[in-house]
């Protein structure tokens, strides 16, 4: 996309008026929540304002509307992801509300003592507390793999560590800190070879690369709206239908039932099965908007502008003797980069960018294991979509020199 494409888009989103925000904010804080663009913004205040009901209960104008919105919202998503059925896809709040749903309702009702699954290091803390609880419970033990000198998934190390045993591979398809993406097609090839199911947590992947989980055979995908410029408290948990109709419900209550009589119940079939109780209709419309949104421009046009902005990133930020990078240096990967300032802690680094309206994430990350793997306590984040520009880029590598100033080093 040219300059011109981008500063169109940039007009789209209400954070980047700078009259109105009374500052030009460089938001690069993109892996922990991405801005909204107006699209989305409306379709929310749409449905509050004129279609509000609750939907598949009221045989009334209003009722419908939200029931069809929401359904249309369901059928949005199916195509986003080549799923074959909008039966296979499950709203839920976010990624780790989908991962909890698969921990309670498939693996812990399907997993036993000394069956395997199969992590990495880099898991996020919702893709790897999860299974450590699963572990508790079934006696089931986890497996991790570790990183090649790339800072990405080792795929040797993963096709040794399969065996007969994996009944689970519970793996991000893109890391929130190393950045690096996985071939989810080949990880789940060699997985089904051993007869284990795979779970890929794609928080960090949907808003960047096209899902088909058709091509990828992949049995369960979770992400979250909210990184994909969707409002946040909507999600989506997809599972090949003939899994999901074998797993038990998650959360029990209204809207999953068939038939209750006083001491037992059936239950609807799926997706119902799992959205007990009134369903986020607002969330999935304007999920649907930001699907609309990101179609409208390419999401392989997106990713591409990301995956320049990052390699350029990645470049300007190597020429910088005093900074330490822990994500890969593959051009290919999701658009993000973890470094550290030499001498300087990282909330130092996010404080001293935050007075030049720059806007990083800093910590673990939420992923602790990694963070001990590499040595590091904490880590700086800068993280890129589509609306970021090289400009924005210049400026903090201009202002990453200043960190060092301010924090006493010559240069
Ligand atoms: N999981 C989000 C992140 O990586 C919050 O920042």
């Amino acid at each position: 996309m040219n300059n011109e494409q981008i500063m169109e888009i940039r007009k789209e989103f209400p954070f980047l008026d700078e009259e109105k925000m009374g500052r030009k904010i460089v938001y690069f804080d993109n892996g922990a929540t991405s801005q909204k663009p107006k699209c989305v913004i409306d379709a929310l205040s749409n449905y509050y304002s004129y279609q509000n009901a609750n939907p598949h209960r009221g045989a009334h104008y209003l009722g419908m509307l939200a029931t069809e919105m929401y359904e249309d919202a369901r059928k949005k998503v199916k195509d986003f992801i080549n799923a074959s059925s909008v039966d296979e896809i499950v709203f839920v709040r976010n990624t780790t509300e989908a991962l909890n749903l698969i921990a309670y309702s498939y693996a812990l009702d399907k997993l036993k003592k000394g069956d395997e699954i199969v992590l990495s290091i880099y898991e996020h803390h919702s893709n790897l507390v999860t299974w450590q609880y699963v572990a508790q419970k079934t006696g089931a033990i986890l497996k991790y793999v570790y990183l090649n000198e790339k800072h990405e998934l080792d795929m040797e190390s993963y096709k040794n560590i399969l065996s007969e045993k994996t009944k689970l591979v519970a793996l991000a398809g893109a890391s929130n800190t190393v950045g690096g993406v996985i071939d989810v097609k080949e990880v789940t090839r060699l997985a089904h070879e051993v007869g284990a199911v795979v779970s890929i947590d794609a928080a960090q992947l949907s808003p960047h690369l096209r899902i088909d989980v058709k091509d990828w055979d992949v049995d369960f995908i979770s992400f979250s709206g909210h990184k994909m410029y969707a409002p946040m408290g909507i999600g989506v948990m997809y599972c090949k239908y003939e899994i999901l109709d074998s797993m038990v419900p998650f959360m029990y209550g209204g809207d999953m039932i068939e038939y209750v009589y006083e001491q037992t119940t059936t239950y609807a079939k799926p997706a119902a099965k799992f959205e007990a109780g009134t369903q986020n209709v607002g969330g999935a419309i304007a999920l649907a908007a930001a699907i609309d949104f990101m179609e409208r421009i390419g999401v392989d046009n997106i990713h591409k502008h990301e995956l320049e902005l990052t390699d350029y990133a990645y470049k300007k930020m190597s020429e910088l003797d005093f900074v330490e990078i822990y994500s890969t240096p593959s051009y290919v990967r999701s658009p993000l980069i973890a470094f550290n300032i030499k001498g300087v802690h990282s909330h130092d680094v996010s404080t001293v960018l935050d007075t030049f309206d720059i806007a990083i994430r800093t910590g673990h990350h939420c992923a602790m294991p990694l963070h001990s793997h590499i040595h590091q306590n904490s880590t700086c984040r800068a993280s890129f979509a589509v609306y970021n520009t090289f400009e924005e880029i210049d400026f903090f590598i201009e202002k990453l020199k200043e960190v060092r100033k301010v924090m006493g080093y010559g240069s």
